[in-house]
Protein backbone atom coordinates (compact mmCIF):
# COMPACT_ATOMS: atom_id res chain seq x y z
CA UNK A 1 0.00 0.00 0.00
CA UNK A 2 1.24 3.67 -1.09
CA UNK A 3 0.38 6.60 0.87
CA UNK A 4 1.68 10.28 1.78
CA UNK A 5 2.51 12.27 4.37
CA UNK A 6 1.73 15.63 4.52
CA UNK A 7 2.90 18.15 6.33
CA UNK A 8 3.43 22.41 6.18
CA UNK A 9 6.70 23.40 4.53
CA UNK A 10 6.84 26.54 6.70
CA UNK A 11 6.36 24.32 10.05
CA UNK A 12 9.15 22.54 10.15
CA UNK A 13 10.19 22.67 13.79
CA UNK A 14 11.30 20.07 15.69
CA UNK A 15 8.01 19.77 17.71
CA UNK A 16 6.08 19.08 14.46
CA UNK A 17 8.47 17.25 12.37
CA UNK A 18 9.03 14.89 15.50
CA UNK A 19 5.33 14.03 14.86
CA UNK A 20 5.80 13.35 11.35
CA UNK A 21 9.02 11.24 11.68
CA UNK A 22 6.81 9.59 14.45
CA UNK A 23 3.75 8.71 11.90
CA UNK A 24 6.29 7.97 9.11
CA UNK A 25 8.04 4.88 11.66
CA UNK A 26 5.02 3.98 12.33
CA UNK A 27 3.87 3.23 8.60
CA UNK A 28 6.91 1.18 7.48
CA UNK A 29 6.46 -0.78 10.80
CA UNK A 30 2.86 -1.46 8.78
CA UNK A 31 4.79 -1.56 5.61
CA UNK A 32 3.26 0.65 4.19
CA UNK A 33 5.07 2.76 1.64
CA UNK A 34 5.16 5.75 2.88
CA UNK A 35 6.41 9.20 0.92
CA UNK A 36 6.60 12.27 3.61
CA UNK A 37 5.96 15.43 1.34
CA UNK A 38 5.16 19.01 2.37
CA UNK A 39 2.59 21.05 0.94
CA UNK A 40 5.48 23.08 -0.88
CA UNK A 41 5.91 19.67 -3.09
CA UNK A 42 2.62 19.24 -3.99
CA UNK A 43 0.99 22.01 -5.25
CA UNK A 44 -2.44 22.22 -6.53
CA UNK A 45 -3.09 22.38 -9.95
CA UNK A 46 -6.25 22.63 -11.23
CA UNK A 47 -8.11 24.21 -14.76
CA UNK A 48 -7.13 23.61 -17.81
CA UNK A 49 -4.82 20.66 -17.82
CA UNK A 50 -4.09 21.18 -14.59
CA UNK A 51 -4.68 17.77 -13.26
CA UNK A 52 -2.75 16.11 -15.90
CA UNK A 53 0.46 18.27 -14.88
CA UNK A 54 -0.19 17.43 -11.07
CA UNK A 55 -0.12 13.89 -12.45
CA UNK A 56 2.98 14.18 -14.29
CA UNK A 57 5.20 15.72 -11.21
CA UNK A 58 3.57 12.49 -9.11
CA UNK A 59 3.88 9.48 -11.35
CA UNK A 60 1.43 7.34 -9.13
CA UNK A 61 -1.33 8.59 -6.65
CA UNK A 62 -1.09 7.32 -3.17
CA UNK A 63 -3.86 5.06 -1.69
CA UNK A 64 -4.64 7.46 1.07
CA UNK A 65 -2.91 10.67 2.32
CA UNK A 66 -2.16 11.29 5.85
CA UNK A 67 -2.76 14.84 6.43
CA UNK A 68 -1.03 16.06 8.86
CA UNK A 69 -1.28 20.08 8.25
CA UNK A 70 -4.20 22.49 8.17
CA UNK A 71 -3.56 23.35 4.33
CA UNK A 72 -7.69 22.71 4.11
CA UNK A 73 -7.26 23.58 0.09
CA UNK A 74 -4.32 21.40 -0.69
CA UNK A 75 -6.62 18.35 1.46
CA UNK A 76 -9.81 19.21 -0.55
CA UNK A 77 -7.50 19.04 -3.90
CA UNK A 78 -6.18 15.72 -3.26
CA UNK A 79 -9.98 14.77 -2.29
CA UNK A 80 -11.41 15.84 -5.88
CA UNK A 81 -8.67 13.66 -6.79
CA UNK A 82 -10.35 10.81 -5.67
CA UNK A 83 -8.01 10.34 -3.10
CA UNK A 84 -9.15 9.35 0.59
CA UNK A 85 -7.55 11.65 2.95
CA UNK A 86 -7.43 11.53 6.78
CA UNK A 87 -8.72 13.89 8.54
CA UNK A 88 -10.81 14.95 6.04
CA UNK A 89 -10.47 18.35 4.36
CA UNK A 90 -13.82 19.59 5.73
CA UNK A 91 -13.00 17.89 9.60
CA UNK A 92 -9.71 19.74 9.97
CA UNK A 93 -11.43 22.94 8.26
CA UNK A 94 -14.28 22.41 11.21
CA UNK A 95 -11.51 21.92 14.09
CA UNK A 96 -9.17 24.95 12.76
CA UNK A 97 -11.49 27.60 13.04
CA UNK A 98 -12.54 27.50 16.91
CA UNK A 99 -15.96 29.42 16.04
CA UNK A 100 -16.60 26.40 13.43
CA UNK A 101 -16.40 23.53 15.98
CA UNK A 102 -18.40 25.04 18.22
CA UNK A 103 -21.23 26.15 15.24
CA UNK A 104 -21.27 22.39 14.85
CA UNK A 105 -21.60 21.07 17.94
CA UNK A 106 -23.96 22.94 19.00
CA UNK A 107 -26.49 21.46 16.48
CA UNK A 108 -26.45 18.21 18.51
CA UNK A 109 -26.75 19.67 22.00
CA UNK A 110 -23.47 19.33 23.03
CA UNK A 111 -22.55 20.73 26.07
CA UNK A 112 -20.19 23.64 25.68
CA UNK A 113 -19.73 27.00 27.46
CA UNK A 114 -21.82 29.72 27.06
CA UNK A 115 -20.23 31.50 23.75
CA UNK A 116 -20.52 34.56 21.30
CA UNK A 117 -19.17 34.70 17.95
CA UNK A 118 -17.77 38.84 17.34
CA UNK A 119 -19.23 39.84 14.75
CA UNK A 120 -16.65 39.95 11.66
CA UNK A 121 -15.44 42.87 9.86
CA UNK A 122 -12.98 43.90 7.23
CA UNK A 123 -8.96 43.92 7.45
CA UNK A 124 -9.24 47.58 5.71
CA UNK A 125 -12.06 48.69 8.00
CA UNK A 126 -11.77 47.34 10.97
CA UNK A 127 -13.91 47.78 14.07
CA UNK A 128 -15.75 51.06 13.65
CA UNK A 129 -16.87 50.89 17.34
CA UNK A 130 -17.02 48.71 19.96
CA UNK A 131 -20.89 48.41 21.16
CA UNK A 132 -21.49 44.94 20.75
CA UNK A 133 -18.93 44.37 23.59
CA UNK A 134 -21.68 45.90 25.80
CA UNK A 135 -23.54 42.48 24.45
CA UNK A 136 -20.43 40.37 25.49
CA UNK A 137 -19.87 41.81 28.80
CA UNK A 138 -23.42 41.35 29.69
CA UNK A 139 -23.98 37.96 29.15
CA UNK A 140 -20.66 36.30 30.16
CA UNK A 141 -19.53 38.90 32.80
CA UNK A 142 -15.96 38.93 34.18
CA UNK A 143 -13.73 37.56 34.08
CA UNK A 144 -14.67 36.22 30.83
CA UNK A 145 -12.47 34.41 27.79
CA UNK A 146 -11.40 35.54 24.78
CA UNK A 147 -10.45 33.42 22.33
CA UNK A 148 -8.77 33.78 18.30
CA UNK A 149 -11.49 31.41 16.25
CA UNK A 150 -7.44 29.90 14.90
CA UNK A 151 -5.15 29.57 17.77
CA UNK A 152 -2.96 26.45 19.58
CA UNK A 153 -1.20 25.81 22.51
CA UNK A 154 -3.00 28.38 24.67
CA UNK A 155 -1.14 30.74 22.97
CA UNK A 156 -4.28 32.87 21.09
CA UNK A 157 -6.44 32.05 24.12
CA UNK A 158 -6.92 35.23 26.65
CA UNK A 159 -8.87 36.41 30.55
CA UNK A 160 -10.24 39.71 30.79
CA UNK A 161 -11.09 40.71 34.16
CA UNK A 162 -12.64 43.85 33.23
CA UNK A 163 -14.07 45.76 30.62
CA UNK A 164 -10.86 47.64 29.88
CA UNK A 165 -8.59 44.45 29.96
CA UNK A 166 -11.97 43.18 27.25
CA UNK A 167 -11.13 46.68 25.01
CA UNK A 168 -7.13 46.33 24.92
CA UNK A 169 -7.71 42.39 24.13
CA UNK A 170 -10.03 42.82 21.69
CA UNK A 171 -8.07 45.92 19.62
CA UNK A 172 -4.83 43.85 19.78
CA UNK A 173 -6.83 41.59 18.10
CA UNK A 174 -7.97 43.21 15.39
CA UNK A 175 -9.86 42.23 12.48
CA UNK A 176 -8.55 38.55 13.10
CA UNK A 177 -11.88 36.21 13.59
CA UNK A 178 -12.42 35.68 17.59
CA UNK A 179 -15.10 34.44 20.46
CA UNK A 180 -15.67 35.09 24.07
CA UNK A 181 -16.61 32.83 25.92
CA UNK A 182 -18.06 32.53 29.71
CA UNK A 183 -15.01 31.45 32.03
CA UNK A 184 -15.82 27.90 33.81
CA UNK A 185 -14.09 28.58 37.17
CA UNK A 186 -14.21 25.21 37.81
CA UNK A 187 -12.51 24.14 35.36
CA UNK A 188 -9.46 26.46 36.06
CA UNK A 189 -5.98 25.49 35.72
CA UNK A 190 -7.32 21.90 34.50
CA UNK A 191 -8.80 20.23 31.99
CA UNK A 192 -8.91 16.61 30.10
CA UNK A 193 -7.23 15.55 26.91
CA UNK A 194 -9.29 12.31 24.89
CA UNK A 195 -7.09 11.20 22.44
CA UNK A 196 -9.30 9.16 20.05
CA UNK A 197 -8.70 7.14 17.12
CA UNK A 198 -11.45 6.00 14.67
CA UNK A 199 -14.28 4.91 17.48
CA UNK A 200 -12.14 4.78 20.46
CA UNK A 201 -10.69 7.08 23.30
CA UNK A 202 -7.14 5.60 23.07
CA UNK A 203 -5.47 7.38 25.71
CA UNK A 204 -6.28 10.15 28.11
CA UNK A 205 -4.28 12.41 30.18
CA UNK A 206 -5.36 15.63 32.87
CA UNK A 207 -3.71 18.64 32.79
CA UNK A 208 -3.14 20.86 35.71
CA UNK A 209 -1.68 24.08 36.23
CA UNK A 210 -0.94 26.65 39.33
CA UNK A 211 0.50 29.12 37.45
CA UNK A 212 -2.66 30.04 34.74
CA UNK A 213 -6.16 29.62 34.16
CA UNK A 214 -4.88 27.86 30.74
CA UNK A 215 -3.61 24.19 31.27
CA UNK A 216 -2.00 23.79 28.12
CA UNK A 217 1.62 21.95 28.82
CA UNK A 218 3.27 24.35 26.54
CA UNK A 219 1.95 27.50 29.22
CA UNK A 220 3.50 25.91 32.14
CA UNK A 221 0.76 22.80 32.36
CA UNK A 222 1.57 19.59 33.99
CA UNK A 223 -0.09 16.50 33.02
CA UNK A 224 -0.87 12.79 34.23
CA UNK A 225 -2.51 10.01 32.95
CA UNK A 226 -6.03 9.70 33.81
CA UNK A 227 -9.27 7.35 33.90
CA UNK A 228 -11.80 9.16 31.82
CA UNK A 229 -15.35 8.47 33.17
CA UNK A 230 -18.28 6.93 30.45
CA UNK A 231 -19.73 10.63 30.21
CA UNK A 232 -16.19 12.10 29.05
CA UNK A 233 -15.35 9.25 26.87
CA UNK A 234 -19.10 9.27 25.20
CA UNK A 235 -18.87 13.05 24.84
CA UNK A 236 -15.10 12.96 23.26
CA UNK A 237 -17.08 10.47 20.71
CA UNK A 238 -19.82 12.31 19.82
CA UNK A 239 -17.63 15.29 19.27
CA UNK A 240 -15.16 13.42 16.81
CA UNK A 241 -18.28 11.46 15.25
CA UNK A 242 -20.36 15.06 14.79
CA UNK A 243 -17.04 16.70 13.07
CA UNK A 244 -15.92 13.71 11.10
CA UNK A 245 -13.04 12.81 12.44
CA UNK A 246 -10.68 10.02 12.11
CA UNK A 247 -8.55 10.98 14.57
CA UNK A 248 -8.53 13.95 17.23
CA UNK A 249 -7.15 15.00 20.35
CA UNK A 250 -10.53 16.47 22.48
CA UNK A 251 -10.24 19.15 25.54
CA UNK A 252 -12.49 18.50 27.92
CA UNK A 253 -13.15 21.09 30.90
CA UNK A 254 -14.53 20.26 34.28
CA UNK A 255 -18.25 21.89 35.34
CA UNK A 256 -19.51 22.91 38.28
CA UNK A 257 -20.65 19.48 39.54
CA UNK A 258 -17.39 17.70 37.40
CA UNK A 259 -19.73 17.44 34.26
CA UNK A 260 -18.11 17.11 30.73
CA UNK A 261 -18.05 20.74 28.86
CA UNK A 262 -16.40 20.69 25.53
CA UNK A 263 -13.53 23.21 25.50
CA UNK A 264 -12.45 22.05 22.34
CA UNK A 265 -11.15 19.82 19.12
CA UNK A 266 -8.16 19.15 17.82
CA UNK A 267 -7.69 17.51 14.10
CA UNK A 268 -4.04 17.52 14.15
CA UNK A 269 -3.40 16.86 17.94
CA UNK A 270 0.56 16.19 19.12
CA UNK A 271 0.42 13.29 20.84
CA UNK A 272 4.21 13.48 21.87
CA UNK A 273 2.86 14.36 25.79
CA UNK A 274 -0.34 11.92 25.70
CA UNK A 275 3.00 9.28 24.77
CA UNK A 276 5.32 10.44 27.71
CA UNK A 277 2.85 10.06 30.45
CA UNK A 278 0.70 6.86 29.31
CA UNK A 279 2.77 5.11 27.35
CA UNK A 280 0.07 4.74 24.26
CA UNK A 281 2.06 5.51 20.91
CA UNK A 282 -1.05 6.96 19.14
CA UNK A 283 0.92 7.04 15.84
CA UNK A 284 0.86 3.09 15.62
CA UNK A 285 -2.81 3.75 16.28
CA UNK A 286 -3.77 6.08 14.02
CA UNK A 287 -2.25 4.14 11.18
CA UNK A 288 -3.49 0.57 12.27
CA UNK A 289 -6.82 2.19 12.33
CA UNK A 290 -6.60 3.62 8.73
CA UNK A 291 -4.87 0.16 7.38
CA UNK A 292 -8.12 -1.83 9.17
CA UNK A 293 -10.67 0.49 7.46
CA UNK A 294 -8.83 0.38 4.32
CA UNK A 295 -9.01 -3.44 4.24
CA UNK A 296 -12.37 -3.45 5.44
CA UNK A 297 -13.60 -1.14 2.82
CA UNK A 298 -11.92 -3.93 -0.12
CA UNK A 299 -13.78 -6.75 1.31
N1 LIG B 1 -14.18 28.76 28.68
C1 LIG B 1 -13.12 28.37 29.38
N2 LIG B 1 -13.14 28.36 30.74
C2 LIG B 1 -12.06 27.97 31.45
N3 LIG B 1 -10.89 27.59 30.90
C3 LIG B 1 -10.80 27.57 29.55
C4 LIG B 1 -11.91 27.96 28.73
N4 LIG B 1 -11.54 27.83 27.44
C5 LIG B 1 -10.25 27.42 27.46
N5 LIG B 1 -9.80 27.25 28.72
C6 LIG B 1 -8.44 26.83 29.11
O1 LIG B 1 -7.55 27.34 28.14
C7 LIG B 1 -6.86 26.27 27.49
C8 LIG B 1 -6.66 26.60 26.01
O2 LIG B 1 -7.91 26.72 25.35
P1 LIG B 1 -8.25 25.95 24.01
O3 LIG B 1 -9.58 26.38 23.58
O4 LIG B 1 -8.04 24.48 24.20
O5 LIG B 1 -7.18 26.57 23.00
P2 LIG B 1 -5.86 25.97 22.33
O6 LIG B 1 -6.29 25.53 20.97
O7 LIG B 1 -4.92 27.11 22.26
O8 LIG B 1 -5.37 24.82 23.17
C9 LIG B 1 -7.71 25.05 27.73
O9 LIG B 1 -6.93 23.87 27.67
C10 LIG B 1 -8.30 25.32 29.10
O10 LIG B 1 -7.38 24.96 30.12
MG1 LIG C 1 -6.53 23.05 23.56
Amino acid sequence: MKAWLIANHFLMSKKFSELTDWLFQAAKAANIEMVLMSNADCLAFLGRGGVDAFKQYHETLPDFVLFWDKDVRLATYLETLGIPVYNSSKSIALCDDKSMTHLTLEQYGIPMPKTIIAPMTYENIGYTDYDFLTMVEKELHYPLVIKECFGSFGAQVYLAKDENELLEKVEQIGTKPMLFQEFIKSSEGRDIRLQVVGDQVVASMYRYSEIDFRANISNGGKMKAYQPTDEQIALALECTKRLGLTFAGVDLLFGEHEEPIVCEVNSNAHFKNIYDCTGVDTAKQIINYILLEKRNHRC
